[in-house]
């Protein structure tokens, strides 16, 4: 049988509990059984999110660059952005559908490497699936404005070999022409002025001028595949001499043992209590960036939850927070352009690591560079450097299955560097702090877990003149609380189940900066089911979400509210006017 994508639940309590002869593998063949109120095909799958800003306004142009339908992993089509169009802003679209059974899959999209878009797919219904989603891709504008690129789309699927699905997928870039005096007042700008005269030189929300993908060649898709600790991937670079910012962007998923790494218990649990389980390794992850093999940065990822995660009825068809957006995570390495720009046409290595993986993760990076239009050399040094790596403490009781596991982790790192530019003298100071702490519980012998996860990452960026005098500023905060709690018992016939479980979780983000830069989002699900299930099939069951969204910034406010319950939108409401307290 194949490895198995597997129901949370299962996953977490059949190897904890005492009759642990049940299946662990699921067959792909099996289909998920619908309760009888399900609604009529096909089944549409939904993210709650945001309409982007400019969704009323006409597309410059439109470009529609690929339409496929997958026999093989990858496929590629030949981007060249559109002649004769004038466009500020631009929008990935992309829409697939199946009619197959195959459940979970993952996709990516990358232009000339660099990854521009994570999805996964829905549960499979027998009905056929079809979703899509627009995204902002006005970063990576540098790629898109040039010609003859390599878009390439990767399906790659996460439980064994595929054989009779159809997976249709189709991409369509917009363009639009946003215009300038809106654009300026809605989306702020933080800037920098230039010391001497009074030109400005625009940073922060200004797409990158160069990005350099740290990806892999991909004939399997441009993601590295890292399945334990020592798996380190990475790729040499080298960097214009005018560079005068630079970020990295960091798209990380986690699959297989490692899918439900917030619920592993650690690896002496599993062996004392001799249990087949190989998800252990504990519940912290973070990923690490090193340049030229020393730490940088480390980011810990948001907990993207799959169709068939938890109790699959519970995303039927709002799909879980980021399921078809993927959040990326970002590192500022302006600090560090000392080092990248020593010894002129010399290769630097950036290079991606998981702390405790298992396998398996698919990660990549694109490496955002802005350049001093104004002068063809910058010149750039360390000032000061702290070793941003977790401490963390790890605390475990346990008595036979039953036990309470806990992991706490705090790190600061402080890091800064100058840049002289053509702008002038600026030193830039990054701040960062990384709150972690999770607990699992088991009780009844395994057969009721509860897992509590807390995260909060905060990044301050500092640019300040060689007179002290503070140019740009902006600071981030990230929250993703996690709350599970599951219960299984016996049914009454020969295997078979009762799942209980709940969910609660949130991505929340706030964004503060000079030049009036302020952001706000809140997106949180609560969900809430049973199932009764055989052989890792649903005979039966029930589950309701409901889901509040809540965005505020210079484009304005958007709050929304939706209720799923039986498979189906009961209550969808939204606003573009917030009460002041509507984010509580
Ligand atoms: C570009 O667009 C303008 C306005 O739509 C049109 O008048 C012009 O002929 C176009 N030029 C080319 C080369 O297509
Ligand atoms: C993709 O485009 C083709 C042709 O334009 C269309 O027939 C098909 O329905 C589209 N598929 C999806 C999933 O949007
Ligand atoms: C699924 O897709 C294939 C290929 O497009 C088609 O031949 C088949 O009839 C479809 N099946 C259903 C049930 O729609
Ligand atoms: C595009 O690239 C191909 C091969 O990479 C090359 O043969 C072709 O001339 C290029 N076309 C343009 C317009 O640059
Ligand atoms: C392939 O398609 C056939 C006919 O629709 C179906 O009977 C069979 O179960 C499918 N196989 C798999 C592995 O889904
Ligand atoms: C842009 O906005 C300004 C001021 O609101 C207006 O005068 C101008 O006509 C607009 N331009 C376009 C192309 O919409
Ligand atoms: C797509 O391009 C990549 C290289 O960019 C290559 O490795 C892969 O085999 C190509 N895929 C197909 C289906 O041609
Ligand atoms: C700083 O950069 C400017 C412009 O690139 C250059 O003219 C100047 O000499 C540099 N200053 C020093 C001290 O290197
Ligand atoms: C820029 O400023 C930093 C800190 O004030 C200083 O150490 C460095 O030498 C300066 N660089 C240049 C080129 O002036
Ligand atoms: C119940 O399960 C046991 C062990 O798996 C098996 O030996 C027995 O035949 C099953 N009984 C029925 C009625 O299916
Ligand atoms: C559904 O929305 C209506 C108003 O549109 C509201 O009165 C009702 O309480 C909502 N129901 C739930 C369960 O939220």
């Amino acid at each position: 049988m194949p490895p198995s994508l597997l129901l949370l639940s299962l996953i977490l309590i059949l190897p904890f509990s005492a009759a642990s002869s049940l299946p662990l593998h699921l067959s792909q063949t099996t289909h998920l059984r619908r309760p009888q109120s399900a609604p009529a095909p096909p089944q549409q799958y939904i993210e709650v999110a945001r309409p982007l800003p400019f969704d009323s306004l006409t597309p410059s142009c439109i470009l529609p660059l690929l339409s496929h339908t997958f026999s093989t992993p990858t496929t590629n089509a030949t981007y060249s952005s559109p002649t004769n169009c004038s466009w500020s802003n631009a929008v990935l679209h992309f829409s697939a559908a199946s009619n197959g059974s195959h459940r979970g899959r993952i996709a990516a999209v990358w232009l000339s490497s660099a990854e521009l878009a994570r999805t996964s797919t829905p549960e499979p219904t027998p009905e056929g699936t079809f979703w899509n989603f627009r995204k902002d891709v006005t970063r990576y504008a540098s790629l898109l404005r040039s010609s003859n690129l390599t878009l390439s789309v990767a399906l790659h699927s996460l439980v064994g070999q595929v054989s009779n699905d159809t997976y249709n997928a189709n991409v369509t870039f917009l363009y639009y022409d946003v215009n300038k005096t809106d654009h300026a007042v809605t989306a702020p700008l933080t800037l920098i002025r230039h010391e001497q005269s009074s030109e400005y030189l625009e940073m922060n929300e200004n797409p990158a001028d160069l990005i350099v993908p740290i990806s892999a060649p991909g004939d399997q898709g441009h993601w590295f595949k890292i399945e334990k600790e020592s798996d380190s991937v990475s790729r040499k670079f080298q960097i214009p001499s005018n560079t005068y910012r630079a970020v990295i962007e960091i798209y990380v998923s986690s699959h297989d043992r490692d899918e439900f790494w917030y619920s592993n218990p650690p690896d002496y649990y599993l062996e004392i209590n001799n249990l087949p389980s190989k998800r252990g390794h504990g519940s912290y992850r973070e990923v690490a960036v090193k340049l030229n093999d020393n730490l940088v940065g480390a980011v810990i990822p948001f907990p993207v939850i799959y169709g068939g995660g938890i109790n699959p009825l519970f995303w039927q068809p709002l799909v879980s927070i980021g399921a078809f957006y993927f959040p990326s995570y970002e590192v500022e390495l302006t600090p560090y352009l000392g080092i990248m720009l020593e010894k002129e046409n010399s290769l630097h290595s950036l290079g991606l690591e998981v702390a405790d993986a298992l396998p398996y993760w698919l990660i990549d990076a694109n490496l955002h560079l802005w350049l001093d239009s104004n002068g063809d050399r910058v010149s750039a040094g360390p000032i000061e450097y702290s070793d941003p790596r977790i401490r963390l403490e790890r605390e475990s009781k346990f008595h036979e299955l039953d036990g309470k596991f806990k992991v706490e982790g705090e790190t600061k790192r402080e890091v800064s560097g100058w840049v002289n530019s053509s702008a002038g003298n600026f030193t830039t100071h990054v701040y960062g702090k990384v709150e972690f702490q999770s607990k699992l519980m088991l009780k009844h012998g395994g057969k009721k877990v509860r897992v509590k996860q807390e995260v909060k990452v905060v990044d301050e960026v500092h640019v300040r003149s060689n007179l002290g005098h503070s140019v740009a500023e902006v600071a981030r905060e990230r929250r993703y609380p996690l709350q599970v709690r599951a219960t299984v018992m016996p049914g009454s016939e020969n295997e078979t189940y009762w799942i209980a479980a709940e969910l609660e979780h949130s991505f929340k983000e706030e964004k503060k900066g000079s030049g009036g830069l302020r952001s706000e989002l809140e997106n949180r699900q609560k969900c809430r089911g049973w199932m009764f299930v055989r052989d890792c099939q649903i005979l039966s069951g029930a589950a309701a979400t409901s889901q509040s969204y809540y965005a505020k910034d210079g484009y304005g406010c958007y709050a929304r509210h939706v209720l799923a319950d039986g498979g189906a939108v009961k209550n969808d409401t939204h606003s573009f006017v917030c009460a002041p307290t509507a984010s509580s």
